[in-house]
């Protein structure tokens, strides 16, 4: 295992709490943070989940499971983070919350030694780090996939000022969680979503120009391509509020007006139709 001592993640959600899991079950300690009421709870529910679905599929045996939630502690101040020598940040895609978050963070560890990584889907990581004054080249991007404990990716960003050492320990920790590190430059969107995005709003646009119905447009892709999910379906899962905000990102970050989120997208947003997290989006999703 890379050495670090513990491993902080900021945010309980989805995307932190995988990201917490995977770590543990590499070995490496662990402590989550968030602060919103309930947030700890729902994410231990889902380590318990998970882990209990790798060790129904032989993928982990229970020893390891149990070992891996025990190395996983959690706090709702920043403060639990004290003696953590990484931090990934996995909050809301929010430019402003994540540089304070960042500007607190670099006063918080002032060693440079200190990485803090953010798992952003698309936000500049150059504009992140400058929230870490002198100290930016310590700062990354780390852009894991959901769900995290099955997806084999993470895509490795650096900014203009992430120092060549951070990058190199960046892809050796990813690569010490058993994922498979893949380097993209600070661009907007940076390749996984600049390339996923504007597939997925094309397929609205097929929808809404009457093209085919939903089932269609996601099975076509699905038996003639070969994709796991339907684009309507993924979009679903990751959420269709998600989806809208990394458009925006790219058309603003790339000045190019044809990453504008389709109509028929930003609709079903305003209707709180948001995909899985509202139960229902382009598809159902009655309560289990
Ligand atoms: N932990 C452990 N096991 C899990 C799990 C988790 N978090 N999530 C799902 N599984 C298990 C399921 O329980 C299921 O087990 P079973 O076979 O015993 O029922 C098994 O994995 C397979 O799942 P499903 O049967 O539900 O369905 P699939 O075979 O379709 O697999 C999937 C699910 C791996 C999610 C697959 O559909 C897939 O790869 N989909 C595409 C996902 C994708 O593209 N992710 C990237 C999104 S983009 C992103 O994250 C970036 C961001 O910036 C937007």
């Amino acid at each position: 295992m890379a050495a670090i001592k513990m491993l902080g993640v900021l945010g309980a959600g989805q995307m932190g709490g995988g990201i917490a899991q995977v770590a543990a079950q590499a070995g490496v300690a662990v402590r989550v943070f968030d602060s919103f009421p309930g947030a700890i709870d729902r994410c231990k529910g889902v380590h318990k989940k998970s882990l209990g679905k790798l060790v129904e599929k032989a993928k982990l045996t229970q020893a390891d499971a149990d070992a891996a939630a025990g190395r996983i502690g959690f706090c709702d101040t920043l403060d639990g983070l004290e003696g953590c020598d990484w931090i990934v940040e996995a909050v809301i895609e929010d430019v402003r919350v994540k540089k304070e978050l960042f500007g607190k963070l670099a006063a918080m560890f002032p060693s440079e030694q200190v990485v803090l990584a953010s798992n952003t889907s698309s936000i500049s990581i150059t504009e992140i780090a400058t929230a870490a004054g002198a100290t930016a080249g310590r700062v990354i991007g780390m852009h894991f996939f959901n769900p995290v404990p099955l997806m084999q990716l993470v895509e490795v960003i650096p900014g203009l000022q992430t120092s060549p050492a951070v990058l190199e320990r960046t892809i050796a920790l990813a690569t010490a969680m058993g994922k498979t590190p893949l380097r993209a430059n600070d661009r907007a969107g940076f390749i996984s979503n600049r390339v996923l995005m504007p597939m997925i709003n094309e397929a609205f646009y097929a929808w809404m120009e009457g093209v085919a119905e939903p089932e269609a447009i996601d099975g076509i892709m699905k038996l003639g391509c070969n994709f796991p999910m339907g684009p309507l379906r993924l979009a679903d899962f990751i959420g269709l509020d998600t989806c809208v905000h990394i458009m925006n990102v790219m058309a603003d970050g790339l000045n190019n007006d044809r990453y504008r989120a389709c109509p028929l997208l930003k609709q079903l947003v305003t209707a709180g139709r948001l995909g899985d997290k509202s139960g229902r989006g382009v598809f159902e999703y009655p309560k289990k």
